[in-house]
């Protein structure tokens, strides 16, 4: 079966800038599939948009799972025969409560949890739902990145989710690299601080502002940016 609309995955979609994410894409008309680890959690947050009257569904997927990232993408290969949109959006931040805040204290463990997820969970994903835009020659690939994974700018404290959105950033650069000459265009974002579960009360800015940019991006004309770092939909250094 295939569909004229456009198909959005959105990883990490049960709450925070995931959950906004798929909402303002839902409005800008496209079908989002909210994934979410838990499966509840997500159906419950697709009811959710699906009161407001948008076209959302919910699957289950857990970004640390080859498995479940594979499950997906048959899931849309049956239903759909295509995607459009990935949104590389599901993280975690787990540096404070693993007492791994300092790198003189950092665990080898929390490292590799949080790359697990942030990292090798973004290969895997789009490791299985590139071929499903290969087969259009269409696709936009979003990863939700941070400025605290800047190179230029690198500071202290958060280790492991440091080293994790650095690491990011170059999964972005080899894919877009490897995607050259494609209509399949992968970008990295920084949202900003956001007021979310991760960011905090104290953030400055709401997950709508926060998902600006990433809707910006998951939506660029042909001939698009591609491997590039973004904030605000400007430009920012590695
Ligand atoms: N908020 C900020 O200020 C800020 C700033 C810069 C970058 N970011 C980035 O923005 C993205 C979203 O952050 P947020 O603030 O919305 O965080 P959040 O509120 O903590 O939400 C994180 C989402 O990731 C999901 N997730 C974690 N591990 C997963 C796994 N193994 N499989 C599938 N889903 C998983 C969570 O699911 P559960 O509900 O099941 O835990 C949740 O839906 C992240 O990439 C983050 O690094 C955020």
């Amino acid at each position: 079966m295939s569909t004229a609309k456009k198909i959005a995955v959105v990883t990490g979609g049960n709450r925070g800038l995931g959950f906004e994410a798929s909402r303002q894409l839902a409005k800008q008309g496209y079908k989002v599939i909210l994934t979410s680890r838990d499966e509840a959690t997500g159906k419950g947050a697709a009811e959710k948009l699906q009161a407001e009257g948008l076209d959302v569904i919910s699957y289950s997927l857990d970004v640390t799972s080859e498995s479940s990232s594979r499950n997906l993408a048959e899931f849309i290969r049956q239903q759909f025969g295509k995607l459009d949109v990935l949104i590389n959006n599901a993280a975690i931040f787990i540096d404070a409560q693993a007492g791994s805040t300092s790198i003189f204290h950092t665990k080898i463990e929390t490292l590799q949890q949080t790359i697990d997820t942030n990292v090798y969970g973004v290969l895997r994903v789009t490791q299985a739902l590139v071929p499903l835009m290969k087969a259009q020659n269409y696709g936009r690939i979003v990863n939700v990145s941070s400025g605290a994974g800047q190179l230029t700018d690198m500071g202290s404290g958060m280790t492991t989710y440091r080293i994790s959105k650095t690491a990011l950033n170059a999964l972005t650069r080899i894919f877009a690299s490897e995607l050259h000459g494609t209509n399949i265009l992968v970008n990295s974002v920084c949202p900003g601080w956001v007021k979310t579960d991760m960011g905090g009360q104290d953030a400055p800015r709401t997950p709508e502002e926060g998902v600006e940019t990433i809707v910006w991006l998951a939506t660029l004309a042909d001939g698009g940016a591609t491997g590039g770092f973004f904030r605000d939909r400007l430009p920012i250094d590695w």
